[in-house]
């Protein structure tokens, strides 16, 4: 993939929630979260900035809804920041990521006309028994593999991941997962450790996680090491989590085999009410100190960022045979 990470930049737009996953800071049960959406006109102007910062591609992440009016929000969004970025150095405007969870069909299709050309869905875990544990029964993992399919055949770049460290997770579970982001074909892969969020019915974790900290943190490292050496021309991205556990945690994810990375776009103001768990970093930062201080962390790992690029997988190209 050479030497260069690509910066995305990530806008959580909104921190509404339908669902209730039990590890997730900001599920729907947790009423202590203030709830936010920010406004599109809020979105298309941070989107520029991120390109006015050389960003060359944005994640717009979110909790999950499937209203019409969030539907409308994200369709009406994306295609103004296409039209919007486009400029010299960006002619085919900013690359635009989604991460708004599962969806239907049609909505896929209408994210994808829309100028959205990459989409993240992480799997979460790929063992049925924590999924369904975690997850209860308004989700299940076979939607989630269909939705990863249906956005592959939209035309996404698709991405998906796991959770590393999951309170019962196996190695050989983990192993699984890796086979599964083989099997399914994925594009671009987003891991991170399992923290926990205070206000969750898996707080009772705590303190078995807070012991196994040390050991989850390089785990999370071998399995970005091993998906690359597995997947090989896709990207990888290095991801906040891992910093939360380790000041240098995403530097040390670039070294072990990352080439992407994510500074935090998402305006102040909202910034620490998108919190899916403990000890998030960089949530006081303002968003320029954010990618000055990305930049030093690549810097120091001898890479360089590759500036208004989309930055692209390899392997969406080689997978679907377009070479342009
Ligand atoms: N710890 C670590 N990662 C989490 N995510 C959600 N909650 C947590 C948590 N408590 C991850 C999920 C989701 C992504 C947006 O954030 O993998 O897909």
């Amino acid at each position: 993939m050479g030497s260069e990470g690509y910066f995305r930049g990530l806008v959580e737009f909104s921190n509404e929630c339908i669902f209730d996953c039990s590890y997730c800071g900001i599920r729907k049960s947790n009423t202590a979260v203030e709830r936010y959406c920010l406004s599109k006109d809020e979105i298309i102007e941070t989107a520029l900035w991120c390109a006015r910062q050389g960003y060359g591609s944005i994640v717009l992440q979110s909790g999950q809804q499937s209203n019409r009016e969030f539907i409308e929000l994200i369709v009406g969004g994306v295609q103004q920041i296409k039209q919007r970025s486009r400029s010299s150095v960006l002619p085919h405007g900013l690359g635009i990521t989604l991460s708004v969870g599962e969806q239907s069909k049609e909505t896929y299709r209408r994210f994808f006309d829309a100028g959205a050309h990459r989409y993240l869905l992480r799997v979460e875990t790929t063992a049925k028994e924590l999924f369904e544990k975690f997850h209860g029964p308004e989700k299940t993992l076979q939607r989630r593999v269909t939705c990863l399919e249906t956005m592959k055949k939209t035309g996404f770049q698709v991405g998906t991941g796991v959770m590393i460290g999951l309170p019962g997770q196996t190695l050989n579970d983990l192993a699984n997962d890796i086979l599964f982001f083989k099997d399914i074909d994925a594009d671009m892969i987003g891991m991170g450790p399992y923290l926990v969020h205070h206000e969750t019915p898996m707080n009772g974790y705590r303190d078995e996680i807070a012991e196994r900290k040390n050991e989850i943190f390089q785990l999370s490292l071998n399995m970005i090491a091993a998906t690359r050496i597995a997947l090989k021309d896709v990207n990888i991205a290095a991801t906040t989590a891992l910093q939360t556990i380790d000041q240098k945690g995403r530097e040390m994810g670039l070294m072990y085999g990352a080439n992407v990375i994510m500074p935090q776009a998402t305006p102040r103001h909202v910034r620490n009410k998108y919190l899916l768990y403990d000890g998030k970093p960089c949530v006081d930062e303002s968003a320029a100190d954010c990618a000055a201080c990305l930049e030093q962390r690549i810097a120091a790992t001898g890479r360089a960022i590759a500036w208004n690029s989309w930055g692209d997988p390899c392997h969406f190209f080689t997978r679907t045979g377009n070479q342009d």
